[in-house]
C-alpha cells in the first residue's frame, strides 16, 4: 500500500488499524499477506491501484549462477544477487550457467521484450576463449553464419583478439540474435570449442566499473537509449 502512493507506511498501518482497508471484501489486518496483482484492495471503499515503478539494472553475473527465476536443481540465481524490497525482477534474456558477464534485470516487460525479441536485434558482444587458433576459414564461417539444428546463424562480427598458450585464442563475437547456447555451438561447429565465455557488451552498455557479482541501476537516460536502439534495429 505504501508503494501505491497512498502515504507513508505508518499512515497505511493506521488505516488498517482503523478498519478502513478491505482486501477482497474483507477487513484487512496488520501483517496480512496481500498481492496487489491478485487481490482487490480498497480504502474507504475506493480501489487502490499500485503504481509499479519500473527499474532496470545491470549485473556482472558470476559463473555458476542461473539466469532463470526458478531452478529445479536449486543452483544460485542471478536474481539472488539483487534484493529490492517490493520489486520482483526477472532477467532479460539468458546467459548459460557457466557464462559470466553482463545481464540486465528488470520488472519492465516491454523493455525485456524489445531487448530479447529477434526482430529488434540489439548487438550483444561476447569474449570467447576457445581451444586452438581459428584460421581465416573458421573466422569467415563464424562471420557468415553456420548451420545449427535451430537454423543458420545470422551474420556476426568476429575478431581474433589474442593468441594464448595452450594453444587457445580469445575471440570477440558480436551477435544480433540469441539462439540457445549460440556462441558455444558456433565455435564448436568450426572445431574450436569454448573454454570460457563472458558477455562484455549489450548495445552501448559495458561492464565498466562493475566487478563480478556487482550490479548497478541503469539511468533513465540509458533505458531510453536502449529502447531507441532496439527500435532502430527493428526488422520487419
Ligand atoms: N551464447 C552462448 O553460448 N551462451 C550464452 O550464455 C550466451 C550466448
Amino acid at each position: 500500500m505504501a508503494g501505491s502512493g497512498i502515504g507513508s507506511r505508518r499512515y497505511c498501518e493506521e488505516l488498517i488499524r482503523d478498519g478502513r482497508v478491505m482486501v477482497d471484501g474483507k477487513v484487512a489486518t496488520l501483517g496480512m499477506k496481500v498481492d496487489p496483482a491478485k487481490n482487490l484492495i480498497c480504502v474507504d471503499g475506493k480501489k487502490v491501484t499500485v503504481s509499479k515503478r519500473h527499474v532496470c539494472l545491470m549485473v556482472n553475473k558470476p559463473k555458476g549462477y542461473v539466469s532463470t527465476v526458478k531452478d529445479p536443481q536449486g543452483r544460485p540465481k542471478v536474481t539472488d544477487l539483487v534484493r529490492i524490497p517490493g520489486v520482483r525482477l526477472f532477467p532479460v534474456g539468458r546467459l548459460d550457467c557457466q557464462t559470466s558477464g553482463l545481464i540486465l534485470l528488470t520488472n519492465d516487460g516491454e523493455l525485456a521484450y524489445m531487448l530479447t525479441h529477434p526482430k529488434y536485434g540489439v548487438w550483444k558482444t561476447y569474449h570467447a576463449l576457445v581451444k586452438g587458433i581459428p584460421g581465416p576459414k573458421a573466422l569467415a564461417a563464424l562471420r557468415e553464419g553456420v548451420p545449427l539444428a535451430e537454423g543458420r546463424t545470422a551474420p556476426a562480427r568476429v575478431e581474433l583478439l589474442r593468441v594464448l598458450r595452450g594453444p587457445h585464442a580469445l575471440l570477440e563475437i558480436s551477435l544480433r540474435e540469441g539462439k540457445k547456447r549460440q556462441v558455444r555451438k558456433m565455435c564448436r561447429y568450426v572445431g574450436h570449442p569454448v573454454v570460457e565465455l563472458k558477455r562484455v557488451r549489450l548495445g552501448f552498455l559495458t561492464l565498466k566499473g562493475l566487478r563480478t557479482g556487482e550490479y548497478r541501476f541503469l539511468t533513465q537516460e540509458e533505458i531510453e537509449r536502449l529502447k531507441e536502439l532496439a527500435g532502430r534495429g527493428r526488422q520487419k
